[in-house]
């Protein structure tokens, strides 16, 4: 039996743990959490790729099979209620036969009619785990999406289980196949859309299976945070190269990012410089620290660097506070990682739902946990010459800092950042991404 399978049965006996508990709070008796349906396109009989519910793939990996039903109450063998109706247009997922499948007592439906005759009779005490409460309400549930069980199940899943961390682990495996691919593509001259053609392959998936869009941006375009253009021309001159790219593992996901130099000069420089960052902030982390203490340490290092580059002058501390840090990075140290690329409960502080915001200064910042031992986290900071933010500093004193002929010259090479996946355990950081062998 492989690694993944032995530890399956332990992963669904605490997700039942979670369940009971979360059962208990609420007195309900069962969960029922719905894989979803595919979305139309409006005016048009398309229909947008499915993205399964995420409360449901945590179970099993069945990704690709909408109008399934898990019924989980923490004590019996979870039912699954699969979805196979005889339809001569599209493939029919087979029935399936995997290392998943005894951990199910599985009934399979060939018509959504049956459905309710294969729901539990009274559903008064079931809540219904979704998207598509309206449905859920004509089945006859009264209870949809409890707030207390969500914020339950989100706040525990932070913890990942071991079967869990050997699927990100896989998934990180496959994504840095993909970036070695990629950085090849760049250096021997492709465009954006060849190198994430070659990305695609390398991490054998569709575009559609990849857990978000990839970036892949040469020259100024990697200072877009959320560039997805792709490009089909090369630009005149190749200059930088920034990949931000994902995989899926049993629907868990990676997150990485590298940025490379055409030439060595000083934007490989800066890139060595933000990698160092990253890897000291990497070696801060151990179970008891608080991520946001994280967060405010990347600003230092960027600080630093900024001075150290003479891209900005005043004090350490100073660049912080005026927001001149911000503005080269405006987004989070990272996030946590697992069934999502943003996965949920990044600010939620107690198993009851307790929100904690992050700090005023620093409103993009999506994790404000403390760390603690089997979770997930991405670190990723950043350096940018973002040109609508630059320009907010030229209308005020804080012109004077910023040494504009520097940025003049890192403005064709656009942005920086370094972006790795690491587990925390009690005693040690596993950098998953440095440990396949992405550098
Ligand atoms: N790829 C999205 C992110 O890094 O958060
Ligand atoms: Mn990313
Ligand atoms: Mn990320």
């Amino acid at each position: 039996m492989d690694q993944i399978a032995s530890l399956y049965p332990e992963h669904i006996s605490e997700l039942n743990k979670r369940v009971a508990n979360a059962l208990e709070k609420e007195s309900l008796t069962a969960l029922v959490i719905h894989s979803g349906q595919a979305h139309r396109v409006f005016l048009d009989d398309q229909y947008y790729p499915f993205k399964v519910n995420p409360q449901f793939k945590a179970w099993l990996p069945l990704l690709d099979n909408p109008h399934c039903f898990l019924i989980v109450n923490g004590t019996n063998k979870p039912q699954l209620i699969f979805y196979r109706p005889v339809d001569f247009w599209h493939k029919i997922t087979d029935i399936p036969d995997d290392f998943w499948t005894d951990s199910f007592d599985i009934k399979v439906m060939t018509k959504l009619e049956d459905l309710t005759v294969l729901l539990p009779k009274n559903l008064s005490q079931h809540a219904y785990i979704g998207e598509h409460t309206d449905y859920a309400q004509e089945l006859g549930f009264q209870s949809t999406n409890p707030k207390t069980v969500i914020d339950y199940l989100h706040y525990h899943r932070a913890s990942k289980t071991a079967y869990e961390l050997a699927c990100m682990r896989l998934s990180n495996k496959i994504a840095v196949k993909g970036h070695l691919a990629a950085k090849k593509a760049f250096f021997d001259g492709a465009s954006e859309y060849e190198i994430q053609q070659q990305y695609l392959l390398a991490t054998d998936q569709t575009e559609n299976e990849q857990p978000y869009s990839a970036i892949v941006a040469l020259n100024e375009n990697s200072a877009i945070l959320h560039y997805t253009k792709l490009e089909r021309s090369l630009p005149a001159e190749r200059l930088s190269f920034l990949i931000d790219a994902g995989a899926n593992y049993n629907g868990y996901t990676s997150d990485i990012t590298r940025t490379y130099s055409f030439e060595e000069n000083i934007f490989s420089e800066l890139i060595a410089a933000v990698d160092k960052a990253q890897l000291e902030l990497i070696s801060m982390m151990k179970p008891g620290v608080d991520y946001v203490d994280l967060h405010l340490a990347m600003h230092q290092k960027i600080s630093q660097i900024l001075l150290d580059f003479k891209i900005a002058s005043g004090d350490l501390e100073g660049l912080i506070e005026q927001g001149i840090t911000s503005v080269f990075l405006p987004h989070g140290l990272g996030h946590q990682l697992g069934l999502q690329v943003h996965d949920m409960g990044g600010f939620l502080s107690d198993e009851l739902g307790s929100h904690r915001a992050a700090p005023a200064a620093h409103p993009f910042l999506r994790c404000t946990r403390t760390l603690a031992e089997n979770q997930v986290l991405t670190m990723e900071p950043g350096l940018y010459i973002i040109d609508s933010l630059l320009n907010t500093l030229k209308n005020d004193k804080r012109k004077s800092q910023i040494n504009w002929q520097v940025i003049d010259q890192l403005r064709p090479f656009g942005g920086i950042r370094i972006e790795d996946n690491v587990i925390v355990h009690a005693d040690r950081i596993e950098n998953m991404t440095r440990d396949f062998g992405l550098n």
